[in-house]
């Protein structure tokens, strides 16, 4: 895990010690590795933003919280997980010894409001950064093939192609994607990640390209065995 960005005494201990573990059986989506790269993206984005940003303490603990509802690598798992995640951190008495009453409030609020398919308007900064910062892990590919390889495990190499190309469609399409920056700071960050998948998903042909794309890298990782730090299940 990364350095974390942490004043309060005994913060850091409390969130290594009891939170992160609580994401040790989570899918490759949604485990360790993605909250550490989201991390990163969320300090990138305080650093650009300076003294406009918010406390880092809050924001670390936020980005930390954000997933823990998620239950299993499914799409019940994962329904409602920001709500239960904003409910895990409401329950959580520890995080009132480093936090105030409103604090707290504003922590169990970014985690409700974090996800891309979110409709409602997000007005707290931290909500923002940590929705953008997240938003920011979906357009990377290892974790794609990772979690999708995962979850329809047992199908063919086309078909799970085929399932991530419908994701992407989904979601990152220029136009119709319903993936959305709050920040421009973190739209202008998140640009040149996304510019060479948007003109996959816009050009004509773009999905046989995608196919390859997909089916170079599948095969580039299992030759390096590179797998996520937390991914289960991976090849057995
Ligand atoms: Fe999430
Ligand atoms: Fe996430």
């Amino acid at each position: 895990m990364i350095k974390l960005r942490i004043k309060k005494p005994g913060l850091e201990t409390y969130l290594r010690e009891e939170i992160l573990p609580k994401y040790a059986d989570h899918d490759v989506g949604h485990g360790l590795a993605h909250i550490e790269r989201v991390l990163n993206f969320a300090y990138q984005l305080s650093d650009v933003l300076g003294k406009k940003g918010v406390d880092e303490d809050l924001l670390t603990t936020a980005v930390i919280c954000h997933d823990l509802g998620v239950t299993s690598n499914s799409r019940a798992g994962r329904a409602g997980h920001n709500v239960r995640s904003a409910a895990m951190v409401r329950a959580d008495k520890g995080l009132s010894r480093f936090f105030t009453r409103e604090e707290k409030r504003a922590v169990a609020m970014a985690c409700y409001e974090h996800r891309a398919s979110y409709r409602g308007e997000r007005k707290d900064l931290l909500s923002k950064i940590v929705a953008d910062a997240d938003t920011m892990d979906s357009v990377n590919f290892e974790r794609i093939i990772l979690y999708f390889e995962e979850r329809f495990a047992g199908e063919s190499d086309e078909s799970v192609i085929e399932q991530m190309w419908q994701h992407y469609m989904r979601k990152q399409h220029p136009e119709k994607g319903y993936a959305r920056y709050d920040l421009p700071e973190a739209a202008v960050m998140a640009a040149p990640r996304r510019e060479f998948l948007w003109k996959m998903l816009v050009e004509e042909g773009g999905r046989e390209r995608f196919g390859v794309v997909m089916k170079e890298k599948m095969v580039e990782m299992r030759e390096s065995g590179k797998v996520a730090d937390d991914a289960k299940g991976w090849g057995s």
